[in-house]
């Protein structure tokens, strides 16, 4: 019988969904390598989230795996060198386009307003009523990334009147009406009231938004980035927060994640941080779970899986 590991403990009626396979549920996290290793040698099917990490060496501790499925949408935790190399396939689940624009939409909404100010003020004891945002309407949102998600970005803060221009390496995307492809990544970010990003991590877009790119956008231009931490320098975000050369930042995501708790950007006025919450509602997580289930069901079975990373990828998340 044919070995399936899921590295997330499962209930009814996922469960019954692996009856075919022998199951065997481990905690990556406190299993030492011996067990990681006994628990691997035998699986043909791998369930992880985005806090496994699947590295050269943790997938050769499986030499018979065929399918690694990941309740994300985002992939960079997996060695997809190494899974293309051993032909496994790598499936993802990009139903949580809703949730991260809704979240998207409140940090364009809350950086613009300042929330993150009132709500500081008020639970130490201050009622600053005289605290001034800026609108949305009217201002200018560069959309990087023009997927599934970026596109759901881009139909909210149409309705909230905001300017909306995208931008993505692929040409070939179907046109949105009421927003405007930009050709290049540097005309975007010139123009921009905010920059919202929403590319998968990979080595062309890790530090995508650097020093050079912070030096060319607007003194009063704010960062959204509910993607993956490492696609922006966060040193160099830090550095222009701090000298007041970008507006502010509104980020679910962190190069390092939990956060160093006495990192600056944590504590800066005009940043708000979430913890990695993007995808973090009850329905959008259950779906995200039965889309993996089914993925790894698929594989298991031979089946064509439609959620199946094409490989190599360089598709945004979501
Ligand atoms: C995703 O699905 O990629 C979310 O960011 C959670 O990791």
């Amino acid at each position: 019988m044919a070995v399936v590991v899921s590295a997330i403990p499962l209930g009814s009626p996922h469960l019954e969904r692996f009856a075919d396979w022998a199951l065997a549920v481990v905690d990556f996290d406190r299993a030492t390598t011996t067990e990681l290793a006994d628990a691997l040698r035998d699986a043909e099917g791998l369930l992880v989230n985005s806090h496994v990490a699947l590295d050269e060496s943790t997938l050769e501790l499986a030499p018979r795996l065929r399918a690694i499925s990941t309740v994300s949408a985002g992939f960079d935790h997996i060695d997809l060198a190494v899974a293309r190399r051993r032909s496994i396939t790598v499936t993802t689940t990009p139903v949580l386009s809703d949730a991260v624009a809704d979240l998207t939409l409140a940090l364009i909404i809350m950086t613009a307003r300042r929330f993150g100010v009132a709500t500081s003020d008020l639970a130490r004891g201050v009622w600053n009523d005289r605290l001034l945002g800026t609108d949305v309407r009217g201002k200018r949102l560069l959309i990087v990334g023009f997927g599934r998600i970026g596109r759901e970005v881009a139909a909210r803060a149409l309705a909230c009147k905001m300017t909306v221009c995208a931008f993505d390496l692929r040409t070939d995307l179907p046109e949105m009406p009421g927003v405007e492809l930009v050709p290049t990544l540097a005309d975007g970010l010139e123009q921009a009231d905010v920059v919202s990003l929403h590319v998968d991590l990979n080595p062309t877009t890790r530090h995508l938004l650097d020093d050079a790119a912070f030096a060319a956008m607007k003194p009063t231009a704010v960062v959204i980035n509910t993607s993956r931490g490492g696609v922006v320098d966060q040193g160099a975000l830090t550095r222009a927060l701090v000298e007041r050369r970008i507006g502010g930042a509104g980020l679910d995501v962190l190069e390092t994640e939990p956060p160093d708790p006495s990192d600056p950007l944590l504590r800066l006025p005009n940043v708000v941080v979430l913890p990695h919450i993007g995808s973090a509602t009850t329905e959008t997580r259950r779906a995200m779970l039965d889309c993996a289930i089914d993925n790894l069901v698929a594989c298991m079975r031979g089946d064509v899986c439609e959620h199946a990373l094409p490989i190599p990828s360089s598709q945004p998340v979501g």
